[in-house]
């Protein structure tokens, strides 16, 4: 069973989705099931490239990694998106960006990011 949010991956066509609405179904791709990916959290900021780090203030700054992540063409952070209660604002980075965001929203519950390598990451 699905649920709201959570994020898919087929490990066929590299094809990434976001869940908006849940149903009953098994999510398929390629003609296999896609992958759910577990939201890795770092507590104690040993993986400190990738967690994301929410800086509240007029705005809500999301800078990923205490220590910056590589932003090069094979190895980047592909998103980074902000909860809070119902709703969701996501960022879209570039190889070459800085991996941070400055989002209109003033809240946020927790923040997400994506590493095309290493998956996806909470704060
Ligand atoms: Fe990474």
């Amino acid at each position: 069973m699905t649920k709201k949010l959570e994020i898919y991956k087929c490990e066929v066509c590299g094809n990434i989705v976001e869940l908006v609405h849940t149903g009953q179904g098994e999510l398929v791709c390629c003609g296999q099931p896609m992958v759910k990916q577990d939201e890795k959290v770092d507590e104690e900021n040993l993986t400190e490239k990738h967690r994301p780090i929410i800086e509240s203030g007029e705005n809500t700054k999301v800078k990923i990694g205490s220590v910056p992540h590589p932003m090069e063409e094979q190895h980047y952070i592909e998103w980074v998106e902000i909860i809070s209660g119902k709703e969701v604002c996501r960022h879209e980075f570039l190889p070459g960006d800085r991996a941070e965001n400055t989002f209109c929203s003033k809240n946020a519950d927790y923040a997400r990011a994506y590493c095309n390598i290493h998956g996806l990451w909470k704060s």
